[in-house]
């Protein structure tokens, strides 16, 4: 047998075995992702993908006319979301809706020492200030930056689906104090126990979903931001300052950070202020609330 040939599907079917017991995602978010690596794909294409799912459009129309979004008029089409916030934009809004119901509560693991939902809380939390932080710093696609921070510890939920026992054994090892502060790195526990951490094995989740590649490498990079291409660093450094603000806030998700301080190189990258970013917390815990029910 030609191995040329064999050996992209062989590692295709080992992956896919890997990762069986992901939730899945539905059917048409992964048509959005094929249809948006496709670069013959046309915008009349996606709308119409999107259109033809009612419970899709539904969720992204709700999205977009949220108070979190603070439009000055309501959006009645995804015909109409397209033409206002763009293609991109829509397909990432598709992306994050569709993460609510396989992540949210359903998955397993209440015995280990946190509950799931508290780890999508948590996502969401980030999704929020990952949006909050790139409006403030006047990036490009704020949707994108939600959509990173929304899957950035989606290799912890990869474990908690795929390797439930090793996972639990990583969390016993952390040495957690009465404030549930990690006094061990749960990265560290992680490539002893899988040869990998969950920013690598997120990176790999979100490569084999076919997300988009940006959003893949925001995930491998949320911890190490500054070890990201010089190109790419102050995006990365931007959902890692996400993260960190998301999980100090009352029940705040910190397994996989000892310490949640910004550090000073991090800020000067992102060239913000410690007074900015304490405004920046203050705005997240305040659009918390109405972002948390509208991923429920
Ligand atoms: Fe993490
Ligand atoms: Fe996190």
């Amino acid at each position: 047998m030609d191995s040329t040939i064999a050996e992209p599907r062989i590692r295709e079917e080992a992956a896919r075995a890997k990762y069986a017991n992901l939730p899945t995602l539905p059917e048409v978010t992964f048509r959005i992702l094929e249809l948006s690596q496709d670069p013959d794909s046309t915008t009349a294409e996606m709308r119409k993908l999107i259109s033809s799912d009612v419970a899709m459009s539904t969720r992204i129309l709700k999205v977009v006319n949220s108070a979190f979004y603070g439009l000055s008029r309501q959006i009645g089409s995804i015909e109409r979301a397209i033409v206002i916030l763009g293609i991109n934009a829509v397909r990432n809004i598709a992306i994050a809706a569709s993460m609510v119901k396989p992540f949210n509560m359903h998955a397993r693991g209440d015995s280990i020492a946190f509950p799931p939902r508290q780890l999508w809380l948590h996502s969401t939390a980030t999704a929020t200030a990952a949006r909050i932080f790139a409006e403030q710093l006047r990036f490009a696609d704020a949707n994108e930056f939600f959509l990173a921070g929304l899957t950035h510890d989606i290799g912890i939920m990869a474990e908690m689906h795929t390797a439930h026992p090793q996972l639990l054994r990583c969390v016993q090892q952390l040495q957690l104090d009465a404030d549930g502060i990690p006094h061990v790195e749960l990265r560290k526990l992680e490539i002893e126990q899988f040869g990998k951490d969950h920013q690598e094995l997120g990176f790999e989740v979100c490569e084999f979903w076919n997300f988009p590649h940006r959003i893949s490498r925001l995930v491998g990079n949320h911890h190490a931001p500054l070890d990201a291409p010089e190109d790419f660093r102050r995006e990365a450094c931007l959902i890692y300052a996400a993260d960190r603000t998301a999980a100090s806030l009352p029940n705040g998700f910190r397994l996989d950070l000892p310490e949640m301080d910004i550090e000073p190189e991090i800020l000067d990258t992102l060239r913000i202020t410690r007074e900015q970013h304490y405004a920046i917390h203050q705005q997240v815990a305040n659009a918390l609330h109405d972002v948390t029910q509208l991923l429920e």
